[in-house]
């Protein structure tokens, strides 16, 4: 996570909204901002070394990097080139995947099955956001939810544990609930589109927050019915940090006391991509997963796009 930290207090001497607004709607107390020279791959490398070290793996063993993101360095190249460049993982293809909170899940899935096929063996898989750089300071009712970070994983083949299932959806039909309307070739960039803000994130927070709960709730549950497991059986539930309240929705679905369930959107904020491989790095620190244990990974963000991990560690 970078290191500068914007408090809710800090957010009330900029736009017109409360550290109690925040708390109460949405259970954020603060939130990681990158430096004006920090981008999306400096963060993602910052992570990719360190899950490289944990995974005591030399970089050039990596044969597949997949970035998942929406705040990239720039549209052309991919972040995960520019990955590669900075670890020096030259013996690697590399590309982004683009579903926005669900990124993580998405880029998984895709890990998933190339190890699945044999195609590759030892894949990075990296959750990297500078949302900061794309949000609107003005606008309250973005800029209060969002915050910057980097979490990595890597993926080899094992048998008997690992990712027992992987289960990406989307909906394009709802896809303004949440975008960024210019910079791209439906809205090239001009001094039109930078005087109106058009490049910064846009949400209709409380349509997308419906959405999020109804889906998320079959979701897990589904999962769940799948794989013949019984939510009791869940060690751990890894939810992407939107809101408290969504999270806390899907939990009491599940019958899931909190203990059972991470939470760590109070420090960073909503971080897109970032926040579940961010959110697992932590648990492992702190000694919540043991072998055999059964973990949910679950998102939903826009697209809209959600999914699902069950992984057997
Ligand atoms: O990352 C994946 C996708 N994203 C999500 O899943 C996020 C989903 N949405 C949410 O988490 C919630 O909808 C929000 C936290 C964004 C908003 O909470 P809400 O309970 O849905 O509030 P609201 O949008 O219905 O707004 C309630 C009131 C409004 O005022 P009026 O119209 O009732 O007078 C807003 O103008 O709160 C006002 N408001 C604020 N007040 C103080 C909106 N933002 C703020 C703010 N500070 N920052």
């Amino acid at each position: 996570m970078p290191e500068k930290v914007l408090t809710n207090h800090d957010l009330e001497k900029m736009v017109d909204t409360s550290d109690d607004w925040i708390t109460e709607r949405t259970g954020i107390k603060e939130r990681r901002i990158s430096r004006p020279d920090q981008a999306a791959s400096d963060l993602a490398c910052e992570a990719a070394k360190r899950a490289l070290k944990k995974a005591q793996l030399k970089v050039e063993k990596i044969d597949l990097i997949i970035v998942a993101t929406v705040s990239g360095d720039m549209p052309l190249p991919s972040t995960a080139c520019l990955l590669q460049k900075k670890l020096g993982a030259a013996n690697a293809a590399a590309m982004d995947i683009n579903a926005a909170c669900s990124g993580f899940i998405y880029a998984l899935s895709v890990a998933d099955a190339f190890i699945r096929s044999g195609k590759y063996k030892k894949i990075l898989v990296v959750g990297a956001e500078a949302l900061s750089k794309f949000t609107d300071w003005q606008d309250r009712t973005t800029c209060v939810l969002l915050g910057d970070g980097a979490g990595a994983a890597v993926l080899v083949p094992d048998r008997g544990r690992g990712i027992l299932s992987v289960d990406i959806y989307s909906d394009g039909r709802l896809w303004d609930l949440l975008h960024v309307p210019a910079g791209g070739s439906a809205m090239p960039a001009s001094k039109e589109t930078v005087e109106k803000r058009l490049h910064y994130i846009k949400m209709k927070g409380n349509e997308t927050f419906k959405v999020a709960v109804r889906t998320l709730e079959n979701l897990v549950i589904e999962t769940l019915k799948k794989n013949n497991l019984k939510p009791s059986q869940l060690s751990l539930l890894i939810p992407h940090q939107a809101n408290l309240r969504i999270i806390k929705a899907t939990a009491e679905r599940l019958g899931l006391p909190m203990e059972r369930v991470v939470v760590n959107l109070t420090r960073y904020g909503n971080t897109s991509a970032a926040s579940i491989p961010v959110a697992l790095d932590e648990a492992i620190d702190e000694g919540r997963i043991k072998e055999g244990d059964y973990i949910m990974l679950e998102a939903f963000g826009g697209g809209l796009t959600w999914g699902s991990a069950l992984i057997k560690w």
